[in-house]
């Protein structure tokens, strides 16, 4: 199973390339399923369709939904609300409702992967589509197996601990709910199933990331930064989509102005992105909604070729053994200026990298587990970090 996730800043038509590359698949054969997590969908109205939370059919081989992070809390995750609610009226909190769950950070992400993992796991689709919001959420969605399974972690051990001390107290009244089985054994799933969705995030065959922008300056830069952040989450952006370019003969004053603007803009995103592949495609007259512009809008991008296709496997990440014997973790870092990054070695043989506000923890391979940390150098857009073993 394919995972294509498009991203990119506010408006620049993540949506509008995300439904037309899934009519594009569906109509070379392949099985498709386009989904929305952006809280803000539009997705049914590109498709000219009704979406809502339920996976329906919209086209042969095309299903489409709207994932709901209410709905998904009212239907599942029962034993986990339920149990918070109980454990925070103990006390002396108002319990939680499902509205006030979803805004727990990453809860929608942790969703849409869920979904993606059961897709992949019952061989649903050849394909799964997601159109995400803008990009700083996503860049929580890359990093959140990593993350929830540092919270999975921590309940685990507390409510094993709780589960310790209702052991020693058999008898006598402890002021809290205990977790129940089915309580236990949820989070215990959801550790298991955040570390298979991990396996597919990181594959780079299965999973890329396709960064759409637009030939503007604050959607160039904002482009930089998150191919800076999709390397340090060690995920495959394969190529890049430059949608709304203005026709070269656009006729009018204020055109010719915006034309001479755009030229510039183009040549700056080849010099930023080469050679990463990227694709094109023209500023439509009018909005660009339903099938029949759609599909033009995949004639622009892709032409005759399948959109299934990987077009850039290379990790942005990978360990390699010097021959003075120094071991190198080598990470491609683009648009990052030295000064920008931090190291720290962490605990349980990882190491911390922070770059900007985004923070990531790379666990070494065992054979590291020992070595000391020499330092970093920077050069070639990568990171060079030096180990030397004892
Ligand atoms: N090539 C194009 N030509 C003309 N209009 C376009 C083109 N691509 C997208 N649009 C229009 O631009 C607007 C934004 O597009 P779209 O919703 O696909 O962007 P988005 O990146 O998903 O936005 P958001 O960040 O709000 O989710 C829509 O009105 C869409 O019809
Ligand atoms: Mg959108």
């Amino acid at each position: 199973m394919r995972l294509i996730i498009y991203n990119g800043k506010g408006g620049v038509g993540k949506t509008s390339v995300s439904a037309a590359t899934a009519l594009r698949l569906a109509k070379k054969g392949h099985r498709t399923i386009v989904m929305s997590v952006d809280a803000a969908h539009s997705l049914g109205d590109s498709l000219g369709v009704e979406l809502g939370p339920e996976i329906i059919n919209v086209a042969p081989n095309l299903d489409a939904f709207e994932l709901d992070i209410i709905h998904e809390l009212r239907t599942k995750w029962t034993a986990i609300k339920d149990y918070l609610s109980a454990f925070m009226v103990s006390q002396g909190i108002d319990g939680i409702s499902a509205e006030e769950m979803a805004v727990f950070p990453g809860m929608e992400m942790v969703a849409a992967l869920l979904y993606v993992l059961t897709f992949r796991n019952n061989d649903s689709y050849d394909v799964v589509v997601m159109d995400t919001a803008p990009t700083g959420e996503t860049l929580r969605l890359m990093s959140f197996p990593d993350v929830s399974n540092w919270y999975l972690d921590r309940a685990f051990s507390i409510f094993n601990r709780l589960m310790g001390i209702a052991r020693y107290t058999i008898g006598k009244i402890v002021d809290f709910p205990l977790p129940t089985k089915e309580v236990m054994k949820t989070i215990g799933e959801l550790k298991d199933q955040m570390s298979e969705v991990k396996s597919i995030l990181d594959d780079p065959q299965t999973t890329t990331v396709r960064l759409v922008l637009n030939p503007e300056r604050m959607a160039i830069m904002e482009t930089r930064r998150s191919y800076a952040y999709m390397s340090l989450y060690n995920k495959n952006v394969e190529c890049l989509i430059i949608n709304k370019v203005i026709p070269e003969d656009a006729d009018g004053e204020f055109l010719r102005e915006k034309l001479a603007e755009q030229r510039g803009y183009m040549q700056a995103i080849h010099e930023s992105f080469d050679p990463l592949k990227i694709f094109t495609a023209y500023m439509l007259k009018t909005e660009m909604r339903g099938r029949d512009k759609l599909e033009y809008l995949a004639d622009m991008v892709f032409g005759d070729s399948d959109p299934i296709e990987v077009y850039s496997t290379e990790s942005p990440m990978h360990f390699r053994t010097l021959d003075d014997g120094t071991d190198q973790l080598v990470i491609k870092m683009p648009f990052v200026e030295q000064d920008q990054i931090e190291l720290y070695k962490g605990q349980d043989n990882t190491i911390i990298l922070q770059v900007g506000s985004q923070r990531r923890t790379v666990s070494l391979p065992m054979t590291l587990a020992n070595a000391e940390l020499l330092g970093a150098e920077f050069g070639d857009d990568c990171l060079c970090v030096n180990f030397r073993r004892p």
